[in-house]
């Protein structure tokens, strides 16, 4: 049952699914990774170049301003197109440099050279159109060819200006939108990867909680099971069995109010005491019938037999315990079974166990199943009505009973006579 859960588990689809994402997400991230690395590459490569250009193109202008022995910075058009023509000669010269071609196609990126000569040689064309204009009505006027741009005008210092913004500013502005794509690339994937885990562990829990309720209710179906092949060989009826386990959790939850057994009778601890309540007797099935079903009084002889029923039983669980994977509620059943019988005084049976040695779940037991025998008809007596019942377990307290159950049971002795009158036998 458990390596089937695990299986089933380990199996689904959901795992699959989960790696399938987190490969998908790695490979992504990776991929945007080395894509960054090789556009960074290519723009620091292309920057420097660019850079070159523009230098000397300010180089030139130094020069030809100390020609002109002028301050102003207003240039006329014929100087102008000297410079431009020198510009546009300049960044050609970087476009064909073989190195520059070599170092991005190593990248394969040498597609980006002739995007950018494309766009400068119809920024020039663009330009020639309007020079003209612009130098005689002193405008301004915008120009934009794809991620080229130049403004127009008749100050010297901003033409310039624009130029360079152009090439290098605006390799960096896509080098910076680039980025935060990555980011944003990037952030996703983690996300979807997080979402797509929330999710499976989401999925996995229900299964788990699905495998889980089966697994009680084969659990509950077993113990049934044998609970009821144990009073189908005893004179009792199956309402003995259903009103012990009531019993004993009526007391269980009356004893958890006591500080000492507060933490140690949880919620667990009482839904399994209730439910290996009914396997009590199950060592009964061991009993031959001439015993088990005798109308008269036991010889000694014949209860020395009956007195191993508490050890057969747990025996027999013990052997259900090596082949299924329910320990923690069997190991309190065994104890249930092994100790129902003990006696506060160390008078029982079948170890003679004294005071608290003998576990809870035991003296718990004993006393539901005394009140139950007391306060029901058996074919050896009539039952007893409630308040007979009380006094003979008020009676045992410290002899048969521990006094702390006993004490729970008289505050709760109300709710015992309830459900000893709404489920009768019969
Ligand atoms: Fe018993
Ligand atoms: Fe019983």
């Amino acid at each position: 049952m458990e390596n089937g859960a695990i299986k089933r588990l380990y199996n689904s689809k959901e795992i699959l699914f989960l790696v399938f994402i987190l490969l998908i997400s790695l490979v992504s991230i990776f991929g945007i990774m080395l894509l960054n690395s090789q556009r960074h590459y290519e723009a620091t490569v292309l920057n420097e170049k660019i850079f070159e250009t523009v230098t000397s193109f300010n180089r030139l202008k130094i020069m030809t301003n100390d020609l002109r022995h002028s301050d102003s910075p207003i240039v006329d058009y014929q100087m102008w197109l000297y410079f431009r023509e020198k510009f546009s000669q300049a960044l050609m010269a970087t476009m064909d440099d073989p190195q520059l071609a070599l170092e991005l196609e190593r990248y394969g990126s040498s597609d980006i050279l002739p995007s950018i000569r494309t766009n400068w040689e119809l920024m020039n064309r663009k330009m020639g159109e309007v020079d003209s204009q612009i130098f005689s009505a002193g405008e301004e006027y915008h120009l934009a060819v794809n991620n080229l741009y130049v403004i127009m005008s008749n100050s010297f210092e901003r033409q310039l200006n624009s130029l360079y913004e152009s090439f290098i500013v605006n390799s960096r502005k896509a080098l910076l939108l680039f980025n935060r794509i990555t980011v944003a690339t990037v952030f996703l994937s983690v996300l979807v990867l997080i979402l797509s885990l929330l999710l499976i562990t989401n999925r996995m829990s229900h299964v788990q909680a699905d495998l889980d309720s089966k697994r009680l209710e084969a659990r509950d179906a077993t113990i049934n099971a044998l609970a009821y092949q144990a009073e189908l060989r005893d004179d009792e009826t199956g309402k003995h069995i259903e009103r012990t386990a009531l019993y004993i959790e009526l007391l269980a939850r009356e004893m958890a109010k006591y500080s000492e057994y507060a933490n140690y009778l949880g919620e667990e601890y009482i839904s399994d005491l209730k439910i290996s309540a009914p396997l009590h007797d199950i060592g009964k099935v061991g009993i031959s019938d001439n015993i088990l079903l005798k109308p008269g009084p036991l010889s000694d002889e014949e209860f020395e037999i009956m007195k191993t029923h508490p050890l057969l039983g747990a025996k027999s669980l013990r052997r259900v315990e090596a082949s299924l994977g329910f320990s923690s509620f069997l190991e309190l059943a065994i104890e249930l079974i092994e100790s129902h019988h003990e006696k506060w005084d160390g008078t029982g049976y079948p170890y003679g166990l004294k005071g608290q040695t003998i576990p809870l779940s035991g003296r718990l037991m004993a006393l539901a199943d005394v009140y139950d025998a007391l306060s029901s008809e058996r074919v050896y007596k009539s039952a007893f009505p409630h308040s007979k019942c009380v006094e003979i377990i008020r009676s045992q307290e410290g002899a048969h009973f521990d006094p702390q159950i006993v004490e729970a049971f008289l505050a709760v002795e109300k709710e015992f006579e309830k459900i000893s009158l709404s489920m009768k036998d019969g």
